[in-house]
């Protein structure tokens, strides 16, 4: 038996998670499939928009965004002076946008709902939209403004997370899959891989869309999560074109500091498909075209897809399961770059003795099982 905590699967979850487990003193051992971070975490837009994005009913999620947005800056900080490098957090807002008045409708009942929960959200028309981001398109009827949505560049939040996890000491093993987890009658499951097998003290499972594909894992104790496909895009416009993340009724546009606008995203039940259809990017394209006719003229960047782990209830599945010593953080769907922070400072306090936080009942791996 190895000292310290094995990890299954090198998303942000996994690197997050351990790199604020070494921080603590926990010797941490990383297993990772492929190269690390190039899946969901490398595919996101890195919106972190707890407000705009909020949903009916669904206030547990709310709090857990929220909870996570207040760790957000204290956490890049940490991170960026830790890897020496920047990760491009941006705090300029978010503007959701109606294009007709029937949209209208629907963002002023979203807005009422806001407002019922006291977030910090704006009524604008659409001339007050407009001075506020000129490349906005004359048909823009309404918009809300909600300061305190923030963006992050996703991928280079996993350049850090790598980065800062090798620098505090930890073990990564790229092209590693797990293939099978092997349980114990006592402590961790253990796990194969690289024709070899890996017991550790505690074991954690953040393995994203394929958490739930290892065997070994069977019946109730299997993480229900499936893959849920996002096509997305890169237009390369000018630096100075947006500063705010824009939110229509058919797409969302995130600005980056280099000037590319990363526009998202379809939302699929494909399985494991990666095939860009002209149907889904060509949804992308009239969506910002839509919002920002300029586009019309601007070099299109890059196109590509991710697979968000969603949950049976597509809300994510975070802590300890039934068996000792194994800890399960995934499902974190649509929403996995927003809650990093919040995740890695709970999971790893929590996994060398802490209590959960009372926030983080509602996710826990029990409640399918229960
Ligand atoms: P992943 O990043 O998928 O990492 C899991 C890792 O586990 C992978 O590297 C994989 O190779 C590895 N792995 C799998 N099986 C094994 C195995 N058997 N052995 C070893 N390793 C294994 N979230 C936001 O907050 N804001 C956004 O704007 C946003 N936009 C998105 C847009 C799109 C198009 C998509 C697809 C997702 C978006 N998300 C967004 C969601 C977010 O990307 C995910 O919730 C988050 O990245 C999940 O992180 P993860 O570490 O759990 O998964
Ligand atoms: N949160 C953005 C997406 O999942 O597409």
């Amino acid at each position: 038996m190895n000292k310290g905590t094995l990890i299954i699967g090198g998303g942000v979850i996994g690197l997050a998670i351990g790199w604020k487990l070494l921080l603590r003193g926990e010797p941490v051992t990383l297993l990772e499939k492929g190269d690390t971070g190039r899946e969901a975490s490398w595919a996101a837009a890195g919106m972190l928009a707890p407000v705009g994005e909020v949903h009916f009913q669904e206030d547990q999620n709310l709090r857990l965004g929220m909870e996570s947005m207040r760790r957000y800056p204290a956490f890049v900080e940490a991170l960026e002076s830790d890897a020496g490098m920047k990760v491009d957090y941006r705090r300029e807002g978010g503007l959701s946008v109606s294009l007709h008045p029937d949209d209208t409708a629907e963002l002023r009942h979203r807005f009422e709902y806001q407002q019922a929960l006291e977030l910090p959200v704006r009524w604008l028309r659409g001339g007050e939209a407009q001075e506020m981001e000129p490349a906005l398109s004359p048909n823009v009827v309404a918009a809300v403004y909600s300061p305190d949505d923030h963006q992050v560049d996703n991928r280079k939040l996993v350049e850090a997370l790598k980065a800062a996890f090798l620098k505090a000491g930890g073990a990564l093993h790229e092209q590693t899959p797990v293939e099978r987890l092997v349980l114990h009658e006592n402590g961790a499951p253990s796990v194969l891989a690289g024709n070899r097998e890996w017991r550790h003290q505690r074991l954690l499972l953040t393995a994203g869309s394929w958490s739930g594909m290892i065997p070994g894992l069977d019946g109730a104790l299997r993480p229900w999560v499936r893959p849920v496909k996002g096509q997305i895009l890169a237009i390369q416009a000018g630096p100075e074109t947006l500063r705010h993340n824009i939110r229509t009724p058919d797409v969302y546009i995130v600005p980056r500091l280099d000037g590319r606008l990363i526009v998202g995203a379809t939302v699929e039940e494909m399985g494991f498909d990666r095939t860009l259809t002209v149907g889904g990017i060509f949804e992308l394209v009239r969506g910002a075209w839509r919002a920002i006719p300029a586009v019309y003229e601007m070099p299109l960047a890059e196109t590509w897809c991710g697979f968000r782990p969603g949950s049976r209830d597509n809300a994510p599945i975070i802590g300890e399961t039934e068996i000792p010593a194994f800890f399960i953080a995934t499902g974190h769907y649509r929403n996995g770059i927003l809650n990093t922070p919040v995740t890695a400072e709970v999971m790893s306090e929590i996994m060398l003795g802490g209590q959960p936080p009372e926030f983080l009942a509602p996710f826990s791996p029990l409640r399918f099982t229960e």
